[in-house]
């Protein structure tokens, strides 16, 4: 197969198709419990598990947007998570996950990702992610938005349309015929004409039986790179977009991410499923509040 690319004499012909990595699908149905590096088709059953379960994550993200607010603590908003997604047949998907011990991220102006709940208020400005994974029979619903605390600058208003504009761009692509390698160039172009920076040492994945799942998704690229997209397919794309570089550190905790020039940082996130003529998303609000706290969305 690969070597359909090579001229007679072993010289590459279609450097566009080298650059993608060889990769095999399977029906998820067939697949094991764990990441063999296949990419798993799911059924139209399976994208009925995917939307109860994202369904619930997205109600839960609708119901943040009345609490957030200055005063409210990481930990006060980790403990409605818990609650709301227990209630309803849900677990936290991170409760437990590789030793962290929440049942959401939240991360704080510039934190840009897996930020642990604690005691400490937001405060009036601050800008804050919420992420929320609720496994529902056994199906994994992956989404996050961004939540304003009180007025914030018009900066970071604009670092959070840009950013949620990012993820809806990204989706655009999401297609068959089109390759993930699409779908990072969309969002890195459209970030950087806004001169922003997009984060390179976190990416998207593979979702849904699995919490984190072949492929990665990455927030740049170029177009043609990367793997095809075919119906089945199930993963997240969740852009993270400073407003200063793209460099990022983790701290001693071993989880918060940071930008390393303390610069804001915002992302959003779904889950989608591939279909014959372009993508299901999974975690849509269910109330219209896509873009909490904002005007545009
Ligand atoms: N929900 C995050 C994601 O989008 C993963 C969080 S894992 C945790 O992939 F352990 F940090 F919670
Ligand atoms: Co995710
Ligand atoms: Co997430």
């Amino acid at each position: 197969m690969a070597f359909r690319h090579f001229a007679r004499s072993g010289r590459v012909i279609d450097k566009r198709a080298m650059k993608q990595p060889m990769v095999t699908y399977i029906d998820a149905a067939d697949a094991p419990l764990k990441n063999t590096g296949q990419i798993r088709l799911y059924s139209k059953d399976d994208f009925a598990g995917m939307h109860k379960a994202c369904q619930l994550t997205a109600g839960c993200l609708d119901e943040l947007a009345a609490i957030v607010k200055p005063g409210v603590t990481t930990q006060e908003i980790d403990d409605f998570v818990y609650a709301y997604g227990t209630e309803r047949g849900g677990i936290p998907a991170t409760l437990n996950y590789r030793g962290y011990t929440k049942s959401s991220c939240t991360s704080i102006n510039h934190v840009v990702c897996h930020g642990i709940p604690n005691d400490k208020p937001l405060r009036e400005g601050d800008i804050v992610n919420i992420d929320v994974t609720y496994i529902v029979d056994g199906w994994h619903g992956d989404s996050s938005r961004m939540y304003p605390v009180g007025e914030i600058a018009r900066k970071a208003e604009r670092l959070l349309e840009v950013t949620y504009e990012s993820l809806m761009i990204g989706i655009e692509a999401a297609k068959p015929g089109n390759t993930t390698g699409d779908i990072g160039a969309a969002i890195q172009t459209f970030v950087e004409g806004n001169r922003f920076s997009v984060v390179r040492d976190f990416c998207g994945h593979g979702v849904g039986k699995l919490f984190h799942d072949t492929p990665n998704i990455l927030h740049y690229g170029r177009p043609g790179e990367g793997i095809e997209l075919r119906p089945g397919m199930i993963f997240t794309i969740e852009p993270m977009v400073n407003t200063g570089r793209p460099h990022v550190k983790v701290l001693s905790d071993g989880w918060t991410a940071v930008t390393r020039d303390r610069s804001l940082s915002a992302q959003y996130e779904h889950s989608i499923g591939i279909t014959e003529d372009g993508c299901e998303i999974f975690t849509l609000s269910p109330a219209g509040l896509h873009t909490p706290g904002l005007t545009i969305g």
